[in-house]
């Protein structure tokens, strides 16, 4: 008996605790915390979804869900400057069968909410050339082509599936049943499954000077990374393949205990919108994602 009444007891004073502390931490909020329905969760991914969808199979192909998959696109204006990229064969395979993959990850969400039409998105090569010119400060010379060569477009692909995959880490404690929690976990599983191979195509390759910049493959990672980590504003989250600590390769980004990092649908906005700013739309979204959460922080 004794135990199980110490334990009532301790935890009615963490419930009396919290009572007392959450709006104490709150007074230092100055949003209010918002909760979001399993709805909005499911539904916001698809604003990632849809872009990783088009920028691989566009890469691949030379086309993208009007003609592989129209019913998903819903009518959504084509992606802008998306086009066909310079790969050789393993590559190519690769992230055609991601393309594929992006596909049935729009079914699976679609299948269990109702959604939205695929949002307006820039993947032009501007588009692209300005979050590199971001990550290192001043405007690359000739501007960052993503379609071009083999490993700038693996150096492109590794802008996107980690912010998908935080975004799921960040999802999952919220959701309130377990169908939603079901698919997030199966989403999270491929999408980082992406993440580790586009990560082990470029750590095989973090030595490499990215012509004609004379910049390591290692060092525009850690300069993606750290442009996400400024635009996210909540510390370090993401990490580049080579780290400064006693053993330096970093094949997978993780915290202390090497769990994924986690992170907010706000936190990911600021990072896609390029603004650092949830309600500031830009970068690969010139309209703002989609879906109840992102519609609501834009003005
Ligand atoms: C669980 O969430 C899904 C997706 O939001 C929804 O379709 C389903 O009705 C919910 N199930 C229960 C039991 O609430
Ligand atoms: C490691 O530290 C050096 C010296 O402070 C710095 O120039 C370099 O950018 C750092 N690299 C990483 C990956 O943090
Ligand atoms: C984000 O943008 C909105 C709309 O322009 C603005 O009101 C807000 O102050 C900005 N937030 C930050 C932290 O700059």
């Amino acid at each position: 008996m004794a135990p199980l009444f110490f334990k009532v007891t301790l935890s009615i004073v963490v419930l009396l605790a919290s009572l007392l502390f959450i709006p104490i931490s709150c007074s230092h909020v100055f949003t209010p915390i918002q909760t979001f329905s399993d709805v909005d969760l499911l539904e916001f991914p698809l604003n990632l979804e849809y872009l990783e969808a088009e920028l691989f199979l566009y890469g691949t192909l030379g086309h993208g869900l009007d003609e592989v998959a129209p019913e998903l696109a819903e009518g959504g204006p084509p992606p802008i400057g998306a086009k066909l990229a310079i790969l050789g064969p393993l590559v190519k395979d690769i992230i055609f069968q991601f393309g594929m993959q992006e596909v049935g990850h729009l079914r699976a969400i679609k299948k269990t909410v109702r959604g939205f039409p695929r949002p307006l998105l820039d993947l032009s090569k501007s588009s692209f050339a300005k979050v590199m010119d971001s990550a290192f400060g001043n405007p690359l010379h000739p501007p960052f082509d993503p379609y071009e060569n083999e490993i700038n477009f693996l150096l492109a692909s590794y802008v996107i599936p980690y912010v998908g995959l935080t975004g799921y880490v960040g999802a999952n404690p919220l959701l309130q049943n377990a169908t939603s929690r079901k698919l997030v976990a199966g989403l999270l599983g491929v999408e980082s499954g992406q993440d580790a191979i586009l990560r082990g195509l470029l750590y095989e390759r973090r030595a490499w000077k990215v012509h004609p910049y004379g910049v390591s493959v290692a060092e525009f990672t850690n300069r993606i990374s750290w442009l996400r980590n400024k635009l996210g504003k909540e510390g370090i989250k993401d990490e580049g393949l080579v780290v400064n600590s006693s053993y330096p390769g970093n094949i997978l980004a993780g915290d202390e205990y090497s769990l994924s990092y986690p992170r907010t649908p706000k936190e990911i906005l600021s990072i896609v919108y390029g603004s650092g700013n949830e309600s500031v739309p830009g970068g690969f979204y010139p309209h703002g994602g989609d879906g109840h959460i992102a519609r609501s922080y834009l003005p």
